[in-house]
């Protein structure tokens, strides 16, 4: 038989690596951490098997564990002590971000990302300020434009206790302007946005919601995160916050929303982030439980998987598992 392409001549374990287009590497994840200022001992997520809500005192030795395994980056979620109707908690100097914040940068050389959004904090779980009528009608759910002022000074404070980037996820239209002003005038021109800049109402996210107590009280999101048919309206919205002054351009969730990773790294030349959501992560725990699927090999090939789709870091609670053996 005379074939002259044989692609398999390229497949031996000698050569294999000399070829291989995409590289996972531990400096392109980020870990979400979970504080909570409601306990005083960590509390295993039962949805997200390995992670926990840590409680602040907890937070650095937290970081630690990630710094550990070589993963250089984490994001920071809160669970407020307290909400309320605006979610006021969210922008407090002494809330449970900004101190945990405070401390992890303080004491460890961990990169600190942290979260910008109000529904953790609202005792109506949105993620943002509601109509009047919203419980009556919830069509109509949060307002838009009197949320950004609050997302501002929630990213402000962030920044005030030594956030090292911000990343606003509430799908607020003109976010990213005002975030980016609010930083500006207050002096920290340095510290980068990481925009959820195209965010699916995805089913997606139901093991996080229980992770970090934000599930909405009533309605649902479909009032300002994306339909997951659409793949155009993501790049007009990854536009739009290009144009407000986003670093870093987030697409969420991940594995099922891999055309939209490859289609913004093509169309944009910023940084793109591929957000690995809770149930992407819980899916692959559940299957291998019952011995399905392997846990580390189905996590390892489908955070390569983001890679080879174009995102140049990863958000994922497999940091940690995957990253000794990158
Ligand atoms: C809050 C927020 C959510 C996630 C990150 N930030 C939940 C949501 O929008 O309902 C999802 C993360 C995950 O599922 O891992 N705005
Ligand atoms: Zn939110």
């Amino acid at each position: 038989m005379t074939l002259s392409d044989r692609p398999r001549r390229l497949r031996t374990d000698g050569v294999r690596p000399l070829v291989s287009e995409t590289r996972l590497e531990a400096t392109d994840l980020v870990a979400p951490i979970f504080v909570d200022a409601t306990t005083d001992e960590r509390v295993p997520i039962e949805t997200m098997p390995g992670h926990e809500r840590v409680p602040l005192s907890d937070a650095v030795a937290r970081a630690r564990e990630v710094l550990e395994t070589g993963v250089e980056a984490v994001m920071l979620f809160g669970i407020p002590g307290s909400k309320d109707e605006r979610g006021t908690r969210a922008w407090a100097e002494d809330g449970v971000v900004q101190e945990a914040t405070r401390r992890i940068t303080a004491e460890t050389d961990a990169y600190v990302i942290t979260d910008v959004c109000l529904c953790e904090y609202t005792s109506h779980g949105h993620c943002g300020v509601l109509e009047h009528d919203a419980r009556e009608s919830p069509t109509l759910t949060v307002k838009n434009d009197e949320t950004l002022d609050l997302l501002s000074k929630i990213a402000v404070s962030h920044a005030e206790a030594g956030a090292d980037m911000v990343a606003p996820s509430s799908m607020t239209d003109g976010m990213v302007g005002a975030i980016r002003g609010g930083l500006d005038a207050a002096g920290f021109e340095g510290v980068p946005i990481m925009s959820y800049a195209a965010k699916y109402e995805s089913a997606f996210y139901g093991p996080f919601r229980d992770a970090a107590d934000g599930a909405p009280a009533f309605g649902d999101r479909r009032h300002y995160q994306m339909d997951p048919a659409n793949a155009r309206e993501a790049l007009r919205e990854v536009r739009l916050d290009v144009e407000q002054g986003a670093d870093v351009l987030m697409v969420k969730p991940a594995l099922a929303y891999l055309d939209i990773v490859r289609a913004v790294r093509e169309e944009f030349e910023h940084p793109v982030a591929a957000y690995n959501v809770s149930g992407e992560y819980a899916m692959l725990h559940a299957a291998a439980d019952r011995g399905w699927m392997d846990l580390e090999t189905t996590a390892h090939e489908s955070l390569l998987s983001m890679k080879r789709a174009g995102a140049d870091l990863i958000v994922t609670y497999f940091a940690e598992d995957v990253a000794p053996g990158l």
